[in-house]
């Protein structure tokens, strides 16, 4: 059991580790499975105004620390969207304690001045509005029409997982992903092996985006997953679990 990889799991926005029940569950004979909250979200502590995701970053480094799980000095990194721009924001401070990496829905880029503005006005919803009407409004750019229309019992799990986060937690990671700097550039420096997933459908991070960070980033593979959108590790947890299994037995044992 101890040469199997640590894998840890970042959750999205405005997600808790919940949003990783399907992996947990079919993973933790492939690895040491890690799903932690992230600071403010679900049973994380407080937050300060913003929440950089260079702080959620030194988070989880202590947390490996802490842990102290065989394996652990060398990990599978793998983030959905925000927590893709976190596991990016790791391995730039941390690149020696990464041993392949798996980004999920995400982008390297930073926000557009527009997205930026929106941001602002998400952390003012969320405290004036309340995180439920951010969740609602929220549901059909996560999830695909298919999703939506064939599974009515994951649209109200996904929508009942936003609208339980609390408001501060929520305002502090809008506003922190806000600030995040572009790390295009740090594509071309990694040479772990690297798994990129996507939805088909994804409208938040267009098809384009995941191809541009498979181009530019040298050993890695594009896997992307039809009739999904955002969530795709929720939406089609049977082909998601299946492509991750794959990448996780493909890597050399430690
Ligand atoms: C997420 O799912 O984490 C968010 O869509 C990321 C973002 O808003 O950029």
């Amino acid at each position: 059991m101890t040469d199997l990889p640590t894998l840890l799991l970042i959750h999205g926005f405005p997600h808790d580790h919940t949003l990783w029940d399907a992996q947990v569950a079919a993973l933790s004979a492939s690895a040491h499975v890690l799903a932690p909250d992230l600071r403010g979200f679900g049973a994380g502590g407080p937050v300060p105004d913003v929440m950089t995701m260079e702080a959620y970053a030194e988070d989880l480094k202590k947390l490996l620390d802490e842990r102290g799980l065989p394996g652990s000095e060398r990990i599978v990194l793998c983030g959905l969207s925000m927590g893709g721009y976190i596991a990016l924001a790791f391995l730039e401070r941390w690149p020696e304690r990464v041993q392949a990496l798996v980004l999920c829905n995400t982008r390297s880029g930073a926000d557009t001045e527009e997205g930026r503005a929106a941001r602002q006005e998400t952390a003012r919803n969320a405290k004036e509005k309340g995180v439920p009407v951010i969740a609602r409004a929220t549901l059909p750019k996560v999830l695909s029409e298919h999703t939506r229309t064939s599974d009515p019992e994951l649209v109200a799990s996904m929508e009942a997982m936003m609208a339980r986060q609390r408001p501060d937690a929520v305002a502090a990671a809008a506003l922190g992903m806000a600030q995040r700097p572009d790390r295009t550039a740090l594509l071309s420096s990694i040479s772990v092996p690297t798994l990129i997933i996507t939805g088909a459908e994804d409208e938040l991070m267009p098809l384009p985006t995941s191809e541009a960070m498979h181009q530019a980033i040298a050993h890695s593979e594009l896997v992307v997953i039809p009739n999904v959108a955002h969530l795709s590790n929720v939406e089609d947890p049977v082909r998601f679990n299946a492509t991750l299994r794959n990448f996780l037995s493909s890597l050399p044992h430690a």
